[in-house]
């Protein structure tokens, strides 16, 4: 067993103050810029530690693993991990933590401020005012936008977060459809209010389609030029999910020659959006820059687990939230303590 206090690489600054609380344990390094550590700073900062925080733009895969011969934990701060190699780190008894259930509701609250937003034009207002283009003071037909409230709300995924999406959505009067690969229990449809249907006919009918679903071989451009041609040309597409769901050259066809009326979008195939996105030249294209579960609450109950769990593994103990526990039974708990 290694001397001295467990080393952790920590690829971003998180919420105060749970780096401190980490210190209080671990032998902290942090990576000092606002943004992810470059492939070959990661590679060589993992070289000599025991753990990892890391985010979601850093790719844990086969080639960092093999880097790092003393990881026993990594803990990424986000609830989405498909950046992460999990059966490469199984196989080496990596444990693996993330933030599930704390980002739940501020992720549900910023897919409605999307819906919102996309329907009553909001950010096109702010644009108006602010380019000195508000004229006229208040006008009949002056910025319509799309009804919300009793339309219908497609959920492509009722997991965690699609779920607290629906739970809202009763507040709107709506009818409430759902898509998923696996059908729902009846007590959370019942509880949920939402109705069990087929994709296409979640396409065919829905006035806001929000997407819930990790991205996966299955999932990766889910919404294409084929499903977005079934969308109505009054129905609104919202993605808190992943931007791989969407196939982002048949959006922009789609918002170009008007097949659906428009779209809420947190992720993005690239991120950053590249400035040269066909989507930015769409006034009923609503853009935010990836922060549904960025609300001061969330992120820092999500710095809190991540850190948490990284000392629980440490410390031979059972994390809270373990993407892995197949892991067990290639290296027990009582092997990876380190605290
Ligand atoms: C954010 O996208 C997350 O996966 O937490």
């Amino acid at each position: 067993m290694p001397m001295g206090k467990p080393k952790v690489y920590v690829t971003r600054q998180i919420v105060p103050p749970w780096l401190d609380y980490l210190k209080e344990t671990c032998d902290v390094e942090l990576n000092p810029s606002e943004d992810a550590p470059p492939r070959k700073v990661l590679l060589e900062k993992v070289r000599d530690k025991d753990a990892l925080l890391c985010m979601l733009t850093d790719r844990i895969d086969a080639e960092l693993l093999d880097a790092a011969p003393n990881l026993v934990v990594i803990g990424t701060h986000s609830v989405g991990f498909e950046h992460i190699d999990v059966a490469e780190a199984t196989r080496r008894g990596i444990y693996l933590t993330y933030t599930p259930g704390v980002l739940t509701d501020a992720t549900a609250d910023f897919t409605w401020a999307l819906i919102l937003a996309s329907a009553r034009r909001l950010a096109e207002g702010d644009r108006y005012i602010r380019a000195g283009k508000w004229k006229v003071g208040w006008a009949p037909t002056m910025f319509l936008g799309a009804k919300v409230s009793g339309r219908t709300l497609g959920i492509v995924g009722l997991g965690r977060i699609g779920q607290a999406v629906a739970k809202r959505a009763k507040g709107f009067d709506m009818r409430i459809l759902y898509y998923d690969v696996i059908r729902a229990r009846p007590e959370v449809e019942k509880e949920v209010g939402a109705t069990f249907v087929s994709l296409e006919q979640l396409l065919r009918e829905s006035d806001f389609v929000s997407l819930h679903v990790p991205v996966t071989k299955e999932t990766f451009h889910m919404i294409n030029e084929k499903t977005l041609r079934m969308m109505k040309p009054t129905a609104f597409l919202i993605n808190t999910s992943r931007g791989a769901v969407v196939d982002e050259k048949a959006l922009a066809k789609a918002i170009e020659e008007k097949w659906i009326a428009g779209a809420g979008l947190d992720v993005f195939e690239k991120e950053p959006l590249p400035m040269d996105s066909p989507l930015l030249k769409f006034e009923n294209v609503t853009l935010a820059p990836h922060i549904a579960s960025a609300d001061i609450d969330a992120r820092s109950k999500m710095s809190e687990l991540v850190v948490k769990d990284i000392i629980a593994v440490l410390k031979g103990e059972m994390p809270k939230a373990l993407i892995n526990p197949e892991v067990q039974k290639v290296r027990p708990l009582s092997q990876v303590k380190r605290l």
